[in-house]
């Protein structure tokens, strides 16, 4: 089974503050591209990685990721960039799309995602239950309770049927989904779910960067 991933890393990391492309900013001292792509090829069933990074970043990108990493330029959103990725990729039967972002994500949730494609489905995303009470603010400010039973919080790396992804790309069109998932869902595949694990949290906000340094240096 030949699996490539695509880690979409051209956010400008505007939420984060810190200058610098988000990817290229360092958890514990490594970039946290640099642990994204770590954390893949730890996995053992990786065989082809592509960096899809900001434009004017590419070099910058290349220096902080493996040689076997293949790095291409990005688009204006996250949607454009994993098509940006995906025009890159050559032969797979799997193809992983993981956020830069998540740079802690450990190598089981990356074997358990592929391997779940490799089983036949054609759309799989780690997933972890709500840990909050949840509410929905309405038009008139007014915030209702939503059971929260069933909710999970979606991560990456999400595994895919490249054909079937390719498909939902293509046909995106404004969809601007936050995932590819939901292109995948948009164009009526199925989407399923194995665990995911709180380390596969995204780095958006100082607190959370706080956070990954301080995990990451536990480890
Ligand atoms: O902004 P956010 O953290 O939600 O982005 C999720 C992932 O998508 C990040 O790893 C970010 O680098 C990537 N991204 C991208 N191209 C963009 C915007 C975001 O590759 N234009």
């Amino acid at each position: 089974m030949r699996v490539a991933a695509v880690v979409p890393a051209a956010g400008s990391g505007e939420r984060l503050g810190a200058g610098l492309p988000k990817a290229l900013v360092e958890v514990a001292g490594v970039a946290m591209v640099t642990r994204a792509v770590d954390g893949l090829l730890a996995s053992g069933i990786v065989d082809d990685v592509i960096v899809v990074a900001p434009a004017e970043h590419l070099e910058a990108m290349r220096a902080v990721v493996p040689t076997t990493a293949r790095v291409v330029p990005g688009g204006h959103d996250r949607v454009a960039s994993v098509a940006c990725g995906l025009q890159a990729i050559g032969c797979a039967d799997v193809v992983l799309v993981h956020d830069a972002a998540r740079c802690l994500c450990p190598p089981e949730v990356v074997r358990a995602v592929a391997k779940a494609v490799g089983d036949g489905h054609v759309a799989v995303v780690p997933a972890i239950p709500v840990a909050d009470t949840v509410r929905r603010a309405d038009a008139e400010g007014r915030v209702v309770l939503v059971d929260r039973t069933g909710l999970l919080a979606v991560q990456t790396p999400q595994g895919f049927d490249p054909a079937v992804l390719r498909r939902a790309h293509e046909a995106a069109g404004d969809n601007r989904a936050t995932d590819d998932a939901g292109l995948v869902e948009a164009i009526g595949a199925e989407v399923v779910t194995v665990p995911g694990d709180p380390r596969a949290f995204k780095v958006t906000s100082p607190l959370d960067l706080a956070m990954a340094d301080a995990l990451a240096r536990l480890t």
